[in-house]
């Protein structure tokens, strides 16, 4: 949620700020700006409404070679977007950008009268903090030091100064920043995807740390101004797997290449010989395993469904567990319970997610062991976690999570059966699921190939629609809801996730004219009771797209029928065509499939 760039070396920063911004632009895309320092105490603030493309216009006719900066691309939470809530935001001669929220913002406001507030942001409040504690004598770093302490609420920071051209402060709490370094400069990200091309060695900055930016070093300390030893990393981004690749976006090339990332998800954890799955990180030895009889999983958005569709097949792999799937944004303030041996997955894409990482702390207090389902390597969750799986799926740069479904769904499968075979279930009953998993990217590429046309064809149809009501049974509801959270996010049509049992308990009420459904029938013992629902809905009048993988009599509008050897796992590649189908309604209502309006990829605020 909002991206930041700093640039400290002996390059043009302008250039390095805003192809960083480019890079990050999908954490948020309301307006953006830098600010670069020149000789002579001048500084150079750009900023703009809307994407980066009109940051860069402006850079055009304002270019400079200075080589110190820093930039932010933003997503609002305080203040409408405009120029004037962009970042950088300035006090005296310090300018800063921030994620995340102050809190307090109100409080402090109050406080400093001798600056005279423009923006309607919190992050102004900040600067005009740190500008407060600035006097002649103090250095930029204690300044920021100090206002830190009496900060409520997260950040990370990048803060400059015209008094101090030669060093760029950034600080953490809550809000991830990386700090890439080499021998002549220094480059400040929020997300490694911007330091791509720079440099593959960086320091992840914890939360509670400052660190001190100059071109031939980087210095941390804490909030006491205590130094810490610095510890450099070796990031791994590759550079392809943040370009489009010749995809119109970044979403269909990121739905395309799923066979791949799942291939990596199952990589070395699959032994379909020996019917075996073994999963490396779980810092969690047999008896351990053996010994879990609860399993929590919480997430948010698509990271949440993916773990509701875990659940049911956790539930069938492992005889007598229990589990409970929950929302971060609610668990992290209900009264919750933990039974007794129980083990909580954290599922999240980006690691970075708010509410996730608030309720994985809450659980850790608790003295529950945690397992991350991460896909992003070295985020904030997956550091924190007591161990767990990288689902490997790559970097996901569309906002709307597609591939990081498929594999984390697969990821908790393999952990189910990890469990069960630690139980001492027998290899024959989980090999069809082994089986399932090892078939499964093959059958995904499948479908892809053979019916992309067809569900492009299907989703003109529907794409004038102003509602859509998506209904499954038992796995197939979680795949229903996942559909209808994907349509929204995208094609902006109202679009609702149902049981299909539930319809008759009251959405029924709202098929139309103006409502499309889209059924999900899977070629199992629940068919025909599936089939009952959609037939209530031809009942009234409703327009259904059935997607199935039965070769059985459907009366519906539109049927899709996937052919697919695959039984158990049919829902994932049922949810394939769901993403498929969103996609082609978005690109024919002409939306901005990859940066829909009001959202942003990682949501590191609550
Ligand atoms: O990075 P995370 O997986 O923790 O993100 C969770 C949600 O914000 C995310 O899945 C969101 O719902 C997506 N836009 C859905 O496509």
């Amino acid at each position: 949620m909002c991206g930041i760039v700093g640039y400290i070396g002996e390059r043009g920063a302008q250039g390095v700020l805003t192809s960083g911004l480019r890079r990050l632009e999908y954490r948020g895309y309301d307006s953006a700006g830098i600010v670069t320092l020149g000789a002579n105490n001048q500084a150079t603030l750009l900023r703009a409404e809307g994407k980066v493309s009109e940051l860069d216009k402006l850079v055009l006719s304002h270019e400079n070679k200075d080589t110190v900066g820093i930039g932010h691309t933003r997503w609002a939470t305080h203040g409408e977007p405009s120029e004037t809530n962009a970042h950088p935001h300035k006090a005296g001669d310090i300018y800063l950008v921030h994620n995340g929220i102050i809190e307090n913002y109100k409080e402090l406001k109050a406080e400093l009268k001798n600056h005279s507030f423009e923006s309607q942001t919190d992050t102004e409040v900040l600067v005009a903090l740190v500008d407060s504690l600035y006097d002649k004598e103090t250095l930029l770093v204690d300044a920021v030091t100090q206002a830190l302490k009496l900060v409520v609420g997260t950040y990370g920071i990048a803060v400059v100064s015209t008094r101090e051209p030669d060093v760029i402060i950034v600080a953490r709490m809550g809000s991830p920043l990386i700090i890439g370094v080499n021998d002549d400069e220094t480059i400040i990200a929020s997300d490694a995807s911007a330091l791509v091309g720079h440099t593959d060695q960086a320091i992840y900055l914890n939360d509670g740390e400052i660190a001190v930016c100059r071109r031939d070093g980087v210095e941390l300390q804490d909030m006491s101004a205590q130094p810490i030893s610095t510890r450099v990393e070796t990031i791994e981004v590759d550079m392809q797997a943040i370009q489009k690749q010749g995809y119109d976006h970044f979403l269909l090339k990121e739905i395309s290449e799923q066979p791949v990332t799942l291939r990596s998800t199952l990589s070395g954890r699959v032994n379909v010989e020996d019917k075996l799955i073994k999963l490396g990180g779980l810092n969690l030895n047999t008896e351990e395993l053996r010994g879990i009889e609860h399993v929590t999983i919480i997430g948010c958005g698509t990271a949440y469904y993916a773990g509701l569709l875990s659940s049911y097949y956790l539930e069938q792999l492992v005889d007598g567990l229990t589990i409970d799937v929950a929302t971060a944004s609610e668990l992290r303030y209900r009264s919750f319970h933990l039974p007794k041996n129980t083990v909580a997955l954290v599922v999240s894409q980006s690691g970075e997610t708010a509410d996730t990482l608030a309720c994985l702390r809450e659980i850790k207090r608790r003295g529950v062991k945690t397992l991350g389902i991460i896909n992003a390597v070295g985020s904030t969750i997956a550091r924190e976690v007591d161990g767990g799986v990288y689902v490997h799926a790559g970097p996901e740069i569309s906002v709307a999570s597609t591939k990081a479904f498929t594999s984390q769904v697969a990821a908790m499968i393999m952990f189910g059966i990890q469990i069960a075979q630690a139980k001492g279930v027998g290899v024959q009953d989980t090999s069809s699921y082994i089986e399932e998993l090892d078939q499964l990217p093959n059958e995904i590429e499948a479908v892809i190939a053979n019916y992309k046309e067809q569900i492009s064809a299907i989703a003109k149809r529907y794409a004038h629609y102003d509602h859509a009501l998506y209904f499954g049974r038992d796995t197939l509801f979680p795949v229903a809801l996942e559909g209808a959270l994907k349509l929204k996010e995208i094609s902006y049509i109202q679009a609702e996730g149902y049981a299909a049992g539930e319809l008759k308990h009251g959405p029924i009420a709202l098929v139309d004219d103006t409502f499309f459904e889209v059924a999900l029938l899977l070629d199992n013992w629940l068919f025909d009771k599936s089939l009952s629902a959609l037939s209530e809905v031809n009942a009234r009048g409703g327009h259904v797209f059935a997607i199935t993988n039965s070769k059985k009599e459907i009366d519906a509008e539109e049927t899709l029928r996937i052919d697919t050897k695959l039984d158990l796992l049919a829902p994932i590649v049922i949810n394939v065509v769901q993403q498929l189908f969103a996609y082609y309604v978005a690109v024919a209502r002409g939306n901005d499939v990859d940066q829909p309006r009001n959202l942003a990829k990682s949501v590191t605020v609550e």
